[in-house]
């Protein structure tokens, strides 16, 4: 292949993991809308501290810091599994016939498997600065809540994790990684919280969301004695997006030392936590005008379709609706997603900035569903070796349709996707769409307009629903 020069997987060396994140609200046109109370005030640092650690709070609500340092604390520990490679997938190429350069940036190579990590280490690490002694979150897929495990033992940290029920039983070794990293795993909704108990005495809510483990995590972070514990989330967050940046910057690293540059950059979109992280620094080179060709995709399932199907508006982070509002495209905190196989995409709204920037034009989203999602999934792993999450298949489902575009068209594009994880504890779903019994739920209309009727009213800003005041 002409090509061939370059390496199939290029490897940074460990001075040149980046010392800074990359702040993309400093280059938006318009920053994200801010967090807000349900009156409509605008959220403060006073409003936030009592529920995030206090320098996440910091960088939650800074829209000006372009680069923001690293502190060594984590960086020694990034530089355990980090940099992670920047891979070229020549098999596929060559098994689609595209003239196309398909790289794809592989988070699933450190042992939590996906790129969670990367936000878990930085927020484990700045609660145990500020003397925290507890930090809780949710976890739907299992993979945040993993690394979270991981950071939280590396830091010395007492870890709770609320864990969607029907992932607690369906993935009983993902909740033991946790449980051997030192952390208390509680199915949700449980009879632990005031929310839990609630969501729990109604049978239909009984399989649980990431909203209601939310919530779960939330009130018992307020609990912890001492005012010592915490809450942290793994997604949707501008500064889980700034932590992600590391991904990006990396991956803008080793195209330099390549000499090319992506014209299609595609990642999957839960939360957009690692969609915001790959695209930052290539987002920046199009605003600034310094790339103004470079396309961006948003890949979600056509069975919780925020970006593509969803409303922008201000809703509620959590079904309990504890949490401040944040500015998204929402399905409603009340949208109950079907049990897609892909868990970690199974959440309502959707991180501000990419909702911000695929409402001024500046990004693509696309649904697709998961039969098409697993097809590709399969003959990714046949080809490239790697058995991919099913979350990380959204994403190479698009870059492979990306990709027999150019075998038709004959363009030579380079296309970036972001790997974000592996799918060793997704067995469960490999093996319903091996069997044929894996089904596509596509919510109608209806369904859809019962989820933003929980969209709430907002006194000066929206109705109920999210329709704006006028
Ligand atoms: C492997 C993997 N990829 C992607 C995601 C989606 O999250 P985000 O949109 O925040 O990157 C998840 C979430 O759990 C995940 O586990």
């Amino acid at each position: 292949m002409e090509n061939q020069k370059n390496p199939y997987r290029i490897y940074l060396r460990e001075d040149q993991i980046p010392t800074q994140y990359y702040n993309l609200r400093a280059d938006m046109p318009e920053p994200p809308e801010p967090m807000r109370l349900p009156d409509g005030t605008v959220a403060q640092f006073e409003h936030l501290a009592p529920v995030f650690a206090d320098e996440l709070v910091r960088q939650e609500l800074d829209n000006e810091t372009r680069y923001v340092d690293i502190p060594e604390g984590i960086r020694e520990m990034y530089k355990v599994y980090r940099p992670s490679p920047l891979c070229r997938a020549y098999n596929l190429e060559k098994a689609l016939g595209t003239p196309a350069k398909i790289y794809y940036k592989f988070e699933g190579n450190n042992t939590s498997g996906s790129h969670k990590l990367n936000s878990a280490l930085a927020q484990a690490y700045y609660a145990h600065e500020q003397g925290l002694t507890t930090i809780t979150t949710e976890t739907g897929a299992g993979q945040w809540g993993t690394a979270l495990s991981e950071a939280a033992a590396h830091y010395g940290l007492n870890c709770d994790v609320f864990m969607v029920r029907a992932s607690y039983e369906q993935k009983p070794f993902r909740r033991s990684v946790m449980q051997t990293f030192g952390a208390q795993v509680t199915p949700s909704p449980s009879q632990e919280t005031e929310i839990g108990r609630k969501m729990y005495a109604d049978e239909a809510n009984r399989s649980g969301s990431l909203g209601t483990a939310i919530s779960e995590a939330v009130e018992r972070a307020l609990h912890v004695p001492e005012n010592k514990g915490r809450y942290q989330l793994g997604s949707v967050l501008n500064q889980v997006v700034l932590h992600q940046s590391i991904i990006g910057l990396e991956s803008l690293a080793a195209f330099d030392e390549l000499g090319e540059y992506p014209d299609v950059v595609i990642g999957c979109a839960g939360g957009g936590s690692n969609l915001g992280g790959l695209i930052a620094p290539f987002m920046r080179d199009k605003l600034t005008g310094e790339k103004p060709d470079t396309r961006f995709i948003a890949v979600e399932p056509a069975s919780c379709p925020s970006l593509t199907r969803g409303r922008y508006a201000y809703d509620f982070a959590d079904t309990g609706q504890t949490c401040p509002l944040v500015k998204m495209y929402t399905l409603g905190n009340g949208f109950i997603p079907s049990p897609d196989h892909a868990g970690g995409l199974r959440y309502h709204g959707m991180s501000p900035i990419i909702s911000k920037l695929k409402h001024d034009g500046y990004l693509d989203a696309v649904s697709v569903k998961q039969t098409d999602v697993f097809a590709a999934a399969e003959e990714f792993a046949k080809l490239e070796t790697i058995l991919p999450a099913p979350e990380s298949a959204h994403a190479i489902c698009v870059a492979m349709e990306e990709a027999r575009k150019c075998a038709e068209t004959g363009e030579e594009k380079v296309i970036l996707f972001g790997l974000t994880g592996t799918g060793y504890f997704d067995m469960t779903a490999y093996e319903a769409f091996n069997n044929g019994t894996m089904v596509d739920h596509v919510p109608t209309d209806e369904e859809l307009e019962r989820g933003f009727a929980t969209i709430p009213a907002v006194p000066g800003i929206q109705d109920a629903g999210g329709a704006p005041v006028a």
